[in-house]
């Protein structure tokens, strides 16, 4: 026998490593703090509590409303890679019933698990394929639907079938390659492109396109652009790895990226307008607002990513301003660290 419960409230999928993270934003920017330290409940008490209860990664909202999902403009936390938005408790007595109550849903689903990863799986391989390895870039994400559930007990789970993200439990990883790249730091514009495209529908760098790297060495997103057959203007005040100096299609400048004016920077790459715009430079985010500003003013940039670097405690007026820019998406990514990703198509 199976039984469906809907649930009150919302349920957020932190970042791994980032519980502590999710738990400040969702206080100082949305002034939640009923967070109860302990994942020990199981289905049988569940939500009768009136407080937040992670569950693993999972934090349980029994009083947090979202409006809607689709809304740009940052309602949601940056710091949950996915949100159970209507969020509902399935009892089932077997593997086979959990997966066909689901199944009767929607297609797509996958799995968050902090513990009875074995019958998660199982429930898994019952359910309609996904792909939930690791991907080569570049990805094309599937902009379709896609659930989440987890199991809480080996009778009871917590599912939503309306989420904020087209990836398998809100993460994209990737195949790594430990030899080629100059710094790990390729990964997070593997996965900025990756999100951008779906995002925006834009395609990936291509032969021909010109960017600008502010914050360059030691040459992580530079490698990832020259991969792609873009030209690159790279601006650090130290030099790239030797094979990206000796790259004809990189044009290498020892500067201070943020007084280079847009008209040089596109005269030197020879264009009116650059394809792409980027900065992984670390330095105050309002530095970066004002540089982003004089980009957009200037019309020369069609498209523009910058990683959002937090010194200390964050300035949530200021990443307010930073999401009231026009066709702009702020995302926390997989590969970010204490630092949230802002993407902006600027045409
Ligand atoms: C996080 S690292 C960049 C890593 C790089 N994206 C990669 O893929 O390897 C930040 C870089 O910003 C550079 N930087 C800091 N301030 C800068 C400025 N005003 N202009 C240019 N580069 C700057 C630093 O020298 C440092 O190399």
């Amino acid at each position: 026998m199976t039984k469906i419960e809907k649930l009150q409230g919302v349920a957020f999928l932190a970042f791994p490593e980032m519980k502590n993270l999710l738990a400040s934003e969702l206080a100082d920017r949305f002034g939640y703090g009923k967070i109860v330290e302990s994942a020990t409940i199981s289905g049988k008490s569940f939500a009768s509590q009136g407080s937040a209860v992670w569950y693993g990664d999972l934090l349980y909202c029994p009083d947090f409303s979202i409006d809607s999902l689709n809304e740009d403009g940052g309602s949601l936390p940056y710091w949950a890679r996915t949100v159970m938005a209507q969020p509902f408790l399935l009892h089932f007595d077997s593997i086979g019933e959990a997966a066909g109550e689901l199944k009767n849903i929607q297609r797509n689903w996958a799995p968050y698990q902090y513990q009875l990863f074995r019958r998660a799986a199982l429930i898994q391989d019952k359910l309609p394929y996904i792909n939930l390895k690791v991907r080569k870039f570049p990805v094309n994400i599937p902009n379709s639907p896609i659930g989440l559930y987890t199991l809480l007990d080996d009778k009871t789970l917590i599912a939503s079938a309306q989420t904020n993200s087209p990836l398998p439990a809100g993460s994209l990883q990737f195949e790594e390659d430990h030899e080629n790249p100059p710094s790990r730091a390729y990964l997070k514009i593997q996965e900025s492109l990756s999100l951008y495209h779906c995002f925006f529908g834009v395609d990936f760098p291509k032969e021909g396109d010109k960017c600008f790297e502010a914050g360059a060495c030691p040459g992580g997103w530079t490698w990832v652009l020259r991969q792609l057959g873009a030209d690159v203007l790279a601006v650090d005040r130290a030099e790239l790895a030797p094979s990206l100096m000796s790259d004809p299609h990189v044009k290498f400048m020892a500067h201070d990226a943020f007084t280079l004016k847009p008209e040089e920077v596109c005269e030197s790459l020879q264009c009116e307008k650059l394809d792409w715009l980027l900065s992984d430079v670390i330095c105050y985010p309002e530095r970066l607002f004002e540089w982003i500003k004089t980009w957009r003013e200037s019309g020369r940039a069609k498209n523009i990513i910058c990683t959002i670097k937090m010194q200390g405690a964050i300035n949530w007026p200021l990443i307010a301003d930073f999401a009231a820019i026009p066709n702009s998406k702020i995302v926390h990514l997989n590969y970010n660290k204490h630092e949230l990703t802002i993407m902006i198509r600027n045409y």
